[in-house]
């Protein structure tokens, strides 16, 4: 690459489409008006588990004003694919989860479709439940094969036994996580339309080429026979990576039968009970540090609840078990990782995908250890931080690592020391103080040979056939928010010498742009940002001109031949990973951050106020720091979330606070500023040296809030949510299982 001054990349451009979000211009699916559209609604189990005995229609309702749908009318297979093939796509006599869908109906308007949905009188046979991992591992209700376990991974390195010999202080300890709720603003929503034999779905989405697979897959059509759009998104975190798979195929199957398109949008209710969430977790640490503190041997046994389907819970504990050892140097490790089967709603991706439950665990261990050593967490972490040249749990070799920078950034920032030895002294008065740090990893893109299956595609088109240049970015990566029309732009443009309003990014459609894989795993800027900078360099090649040509100059070389398209295929180096054993480089790059996070508690009320928060993030180079940076707040603010707010509250499996006013979400009347400092350390794996930062942020905060509570309180919490209640019940009924050091 060559080395000249940026003109956008590093700056800070509106956002594409931020006018039209604010002000309600922009069209999502629930907006979209299409003639003869129907309204469709899903009867759902009202168990967690049994056997469908009849459903009844109502004989005085008028039948004939709508259409049912049932598992008899799938085309072939009832089955969801995805990785087990395990997901039916409608319950047929077994119901394994509550909230599972059975039947659809459709109706020329909504309130018709309830009304009708009300008149079906579901009749069955209640079978015993396992809803909590425990019941699961017991297995006395098989969920799930003999024993509910749909996967398990073990890594390990070096010798546990010798590593624990030559501790002086050894713990264990038992850490617990609930779910989480992605809690985008805007629903799920879908609208299926059959235009002669092609299916052509409109949905809010991250994914289209995912859809588009198990439409096929479903229907027995071939590629050009589905066309899937993805409108304007209110957001995804994950919980539109594969939820609207299911639904996509809902809405064909009504759309086929009513015989015109048919729209299905989740109210909030539905869209929390019956939609994935955050794996819940249980996760046993064993620890050895030596006299100086350093780890010596790490043993974790982590169990992830999968819910009644297997979906991408594989995929999630496999990063899960890939970052129980944080961001520290141990040589000796074993982890153990389980996903169970139980009788919930299926979970699935959430934003951090599986390494938010084992940061939580190993970080708050990290400070247990810190205490029965007499250190403070700064100190412990400074002893044990992966340096480059060191190696992770898979025997990664790390190239780089910033996990030192980033700890000491923010902690000058936050002036940590100070305020951790002043708030150890003893605190009188109503209110309490402590300050609490985290420090984690996280592994950007796809793991191991992922990459290398997906052969992520992206397509530059530039015509000089006009009045103007026309340069388009075709990709199949999807905007949810966090800004990748906007930073497509900047790199090609940078590269390219153009502004940036003479480079557009071509609608989301699979009729027009290609496979980039899915919008996922913090891989979209770092894997598919990479290849709009290689289609922009090669652009430049063929036409014989050196970067940051400009307008004028591609139009002169384009004159000739009027048009040129460059397709780029990721093709990731031959992967260093060995799947079978765990082994190797698990990720082309890790991000490292810092967060600390400090807090107060009113003693009356036991109320906590969260009063600071500062973190440092190694995000490689940020192409757009003001998108960087919000993605972080927007990140911690979630995470924190996750650890002091947001309480899924579950009986027999069925999410029972399902609404705004009981599942309480931090608004920014709840956060203090979140101060951001960007670590650039230029080493990523992507454009200009980025790396993927979508996920990062949430990993550190709910154990940096909990360090800090822990400090507050004087005592320790190893279960999130940690609410006021919880608060409140470590004090006046201490449980000894859960929340003592
Ligand atoms: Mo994600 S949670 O990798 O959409």
């Amino acid at each position: 690459m060559t080395e000249r001054a940026m003109r956008l990349v590093g700056n800070r451009p509106p956002q594409v489409q931020a006018r039209e979000r604010v002000t309600g211009e922009a069209q999502y699916v629930d907006d979209l008006a299409i003639p003869g559209l129907w309204h469709g609604v899903t009867l759902r189990s009202p168990i967690a588990r049994g056997r469908i005995v009849e459903i009844e229609p109502d004989p005085d309702f008028d039948w004939s004003r709508v259409v049912l749908v049932d598992a008899r009318d799938l085309p072939g297979r009832n089955v969801l694919p995805l990785i087990l093939d395990d997901q039916p796509v409608l319950a047929e006599r077994e119901i394994r989860h509550p909230f599972e869908p059975v039947m659809l109906i459709a109706a020329p308007d909504r309130a018709l479709a309830l009304e009708a949905r009300n008149r079906l009188n579901l009749r069955y046979e209640a079978k015993p439940i396992a809803v909590e991992i425990s019941d699961a591992l017991e297995a006395r209700v098989k969920v799930f094969g003999e024993d509910n376990v749909f996967k398990q991974i073990d890594i390990a390195k070096g010798d546990l036994e010798a590593g624990f010999a030559a501790a002086t202080i050894e713990l264990e300890r038992d850490f617990w996580t609930g779910p989480q709720e992605q809690l985008y603003m805007e629903p799920q929503g879908m609208i299926a339309a059959w235009e002669g034999d092609q299916l052509v779905l409109r949905g809010s989405l991250q994914c289209p080429y995912y859809v588009q697979a198990a439409a096929r897959a479903v229907f027995g059509l071939e590629p050009e026979q589905v066309r899937v759009i993805a409108c304007e998104l209110g957001g995804g975190f994950g919980g539109k990576e594969e939820y609207p798979s299911l639904l996509a195929v809902h809405a064909a199957l009504l759309a086929r039968k009513a015989g015109r398109p048919v729209k299905m949008v989740y109210d909030r209710a539905e869209d929390m009970q019956a939609t994935t969430k955050r794996h819940p977790s249980q996760t046993r640490i064993r620890a050895g540090i030596d006299a100086e503190g350093r780890l010596t041997a790490l043993a974790v046994d982590l169990v992830l609840d999968g819910g009644a389907y297997c979906t991408l819970s594989p995929v999630v504990l496999s990063r899960a078990v890939l970052h129980a050892g944080s961001a520290y140097a141990c040589p000796n490790v074993a982890v153990r990782g389980r996903v169970v089967a139980t009788n919930t709603p299926p979970n699935g991706a959430f934003r951090g995908f599986g390494a938010p439950q084992a940061l939580f665990a190993m970080e708050t261990m990290m400070d247990l250890l810190a205490r029965a050593a007499g250190l403070d967490p700064l100190e412990m972490r400074r002893r044990n931080a992966l340096r480059a040249g060191d190696e992770t749990s898979t025997g990664q070799v790390l190239e780089q690592a910033a996990a030192a920078d980033v700890l000491e950034r923010a902690a000058e920032a936050a002036d940590f020391r100070a305020r951790r030895e002043l708030y150890d002294r003893p605190q009188t008065g109503s209110i309490r103080r402590g300050i609490g740090l985290s420090l984690i990893m996280h592994g950007c893109g796809f793991t191991g040979a992922g990459e290398s299956r997906l052969k992520g595609r992206l397509t530059l088109d530039l015509d000089a056939r006009g009045e103007q240049l026309l340069v388009q970015v075709r990709t199949g990566s999807t905007d949810m928010g966090q800004g990748m029309r906007t930073t497509f732009k900047q790199l090609a443009a940078e590269i390219l010498g153009l502004e940036l309003d003479e480079v557009e990014v071509a609608a989301q459609d699979t009729a027009l742009v290609p496979d980039s894989g899915p919008t996922v795993a913090s891989r979209t800027l770092m894997i598919v940002g990479g290849l709009v900078a290689r289609a922009a360099r090669q652009a430049l090649t063929s036409l014989g001109l050196e970067e940051g040509a400009g307008a004028e100059a591609l139009r002169l070389a384009l004159a000739g031949r009027g048009r040129l398209e460059i397709e780029e295929v990721h093709e990731p180096p031959a992967t260093l990973f060995d799947e079978d054993h765990y082994r190797g480089q698990a990720y082309p790059s890790w991000g490292y951050a810092c967060t600390i996070c400090e807090v107060e508690v009113d003693m009356t009320t036991f109320e906590p106020r969260i009063v600071d928060v500062v973190t440092c993030q190694d995000v490689g180079r940020a192409i757009h720091p003001g998108i960087v940076e919000g993605q972080i707040q927007g990140g911690i603010a979630q995470g924190l979330g996750y650890a002091a707010f947001e309480e899924v509250q579950m009986h027999d499996g069925a999410m029972v606070n399902a609404n705004f006013n009981r599942y309480i979400v931090p608004t920014a009347m709840d956060l203090p500023p979140i101060r951001v400092l960007l670590h650039e350390s230029g080493q990523g794996a992507g454009p200009f040296g980025a790396k993927g930062i979508g996920e990062m942020p949430v990993d550190g905060a709910a154990p940096a809030y909990v360090s800090a509570l822990a400090q507050a309180l004087r005592t320790s919490f190893r279960e999130l949510p940690v609410t006021p209640e919880a608060i409140a019940e470590s004090f006046l009924r201490p449980r000894p299982g859960k929340a003592d050091a």
